[in-house]
């Protein structure tokens, strides 16, 4: 449980990426060499922003309610959203070299892209507080836990009409 507390901005930003997208899109419409879109329609400027501002918001909010885990100093909520977003592009960016549509299915990537953009943030910029506050049960914890949440947040974007596909 410590360590779906440790990553709820995280797990907020990317929800509420997909909830708070749409628009235009973060290469704005625009093609990479190899003449394929760079991310794609699915990764839109309110998705990012919206995502973030809601992520940064939880993790502020977590800090006033329990201090004692964590607290998420602003560094750290910045690994945690920024980073989640940008592991989704690069998610994103990689399927479309694969030439893969937006929405394509891509198992493992799809389910823990924004973790691992959270980690790699936090290991490069916030280090002390990684080492400190996740111990290699909570890495596994998550890595197990997330493709169940992700499912179920997915569905439920699909009901919502922000998702075309549930997954
Ligand atoms: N979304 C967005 N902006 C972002 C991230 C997500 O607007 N930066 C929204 C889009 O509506 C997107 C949905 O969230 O369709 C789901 O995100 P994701 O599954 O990552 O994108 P896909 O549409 O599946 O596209 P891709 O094939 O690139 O993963
Ligand atoms: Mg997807």
């Amino acid at each position: 449980m410590v360590a779906i507390w440790l990553m709820l901005p995280a797990y907020v930003t990317n929800a509420f990426a997909v909830l708070t997208g749409g628009g235009r899109p973060i290469d704005l419409g625009k093609n990479f060499l190899d003449g394929r879109r760079i991310f794609g329609d699915g990764k839109t400027w309110k998705g990012l922003i919206g995502g973030i501002v809601v992520g940064m918001c939880t993790g502020s909010a977590q800090t006033v309610l329990l201090p004692s885990f964590g607290p998420f100093p602003l560094l750290v909520l910045f690994c945690l959203t920024f980073g989640a977003l940008f592991g989704d592009l690069c998610k994103s960016f990689i399927k479309r070299r694969l030439d893969m549509e937006r929405g394509a299915k891509a198992p493992i990537m799809d389910q823990l892209d924004f973790i691992l953009g959270a980690w790699l943030f936090l290991i490069l910029f916030a280090h002390p507080w990684f080492i400190e506050n996740f111990t290699s049960y909570h890495v596994i914890v998550i890595l197990v836990i997330t493709p169940l949440l992700h499912r179920i947040t997915n569905i439920i974007g699909h009901k919502l009409g922000k998702k075309d596909v549930p997954w």
